[in-house]
């Protein structure tokens, strides 16, 4: 068969472009492995070739010795893998060390695959022993909101499970063991595919600050809706902190009124002995008047029109009926 009419390969396709559709690919950005089958090895092998050379992968991953993995190629555009999948993709064989890779399918323009390699299989290496070879893919996107967030809050595990949960319901039910974090390091080496792939050991998704992200998962489906899921949480984000700032702001600004309604009501009784000292010939009575004026004042009196009177012609209206 064709390893374009391979149903892995278009299933891998598909997801690509959607992540391009998503906007989460711009230039370059973003690169997405998939650990081929032995069946599916088998399948395409009519065009697998043997001339290009072992190179090194610059880590090394005895757990995945001999595997077969379809990549992205470093450099090529997401948004060009759905026209020109030979130039943009590669499938490549690792020798039996785990150390060196050769490039069997693709990239027929030359170019090698994604500066991520080590990141990627690093990551294959721990979910293929952690779930006995279930997981399959290894997605890394440049997401939007995931991205602003890195910017906001802690880079810290606990921090951002508990926002991207609290954002949205299904959070918790699409990533029960939360995210981990990576603060700022320099992509593309061995460094910061140790660090992503000692906190996969723990996670299924693994934010890089300032970046993007890594997930992992079983097939093409459930690392996309992963992904897609802790993004649109991160979407989500901003507009429940404003909801949660305002709910509160809301909350004080009724006490506030609260209060100063409370000393206008009581301002004629304080201020009687300063009007007593400065009007003693004003008989109590009036001040009295003057008392259930001003604490009438402050209540709004609604007429039957619908609008509303207040102060001093209302309570005439109303003594007079
Ligand atoms: P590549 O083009 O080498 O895959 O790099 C893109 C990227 O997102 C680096 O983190
Ligand atoms: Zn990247």
């Amino acid at each position: 068969m064709k390893v374009l009419d391979a149903e892995f390969v278009q299933g891998y396709i598909r997801m690509a472009n959607d992540g391009w559709e998503q906007g989460w690919h711009e230039r370059n950005g973003g690169n997405l492995s998939y650990r081929i089958k032995p069946e599916e090895v088998d399948e395409v092998k009519e065009e697998l070739g043997f001339d290009k050379p072992w190179q090194p992968i610059g880590t090394s991953v005895p757990g995945l010795a001999g595997e077969y993995f379809l990549v992205t190629g470093s450099g090529k555009y997401f948004r060009n893998i759905i026209v020109d999948p030979e130039v943009c993709l590669a499938i490549i064989e690792l020798d039996e060390t785990g150390t060196n890779y050769r490039i069997r399918w693709g990239l027929v323009e030359g170019g090698r695959p994604t500066s991520e390699l080590p990141t990627h299989l690093m990551n294959h290496e721990v979910k293929k022993k952690l779930t006995n070879g279930k997981h399959r893919v290894i997605y890394h996107a440049h997401t939007t909101n995931t991205i602003a967030l890195t910017f906001v809050l802690p880079l810290d595990d606990k921090v951002f499970t508990r926002e991207l949960w609290e954002s949205a319901t299904g959070g918790a039910v699409v990533f029960p063991d939360g995210v981990g974090v990576i603060g700022w390091m320099v992509p593309g080496g061995r460094d910061i595919a140790v660090k992503t792939a000692e906190l996969m050991k723990k996670y299924d998704v693994v934010i890089w600050a300032h970046h993007g992200m890594f997930c992992s998962g079983e097939d093409f489906d459930l690392t996309f809706g992963l992904l897609h899921t802790v993004e649109k949480s991160a979407e989500i984000h901003p507009a429940v902190v404003k909801q949660k700032h305002s709910a509160v702001h809301t909350q004080y600004s009724h006490i506030i009124a609260v209060f100063v309604h409370c000393r206008k009501l009581f301002r004629p009784f304080f201020s009687y002995p300063f009007f007593r000292v400065r009007f003693p010939d004003i008989p109590p009575l009036q001040f009295l008047f003057y008392f259930v004026l001003q604490i009438h004042q402050q209540f709004p009196v609604v007429g039957n029109t619908g609008i509303y009177h207040r102060g001093f012609p209302a309570t005439v209206f109303s003594l007079l009926q």
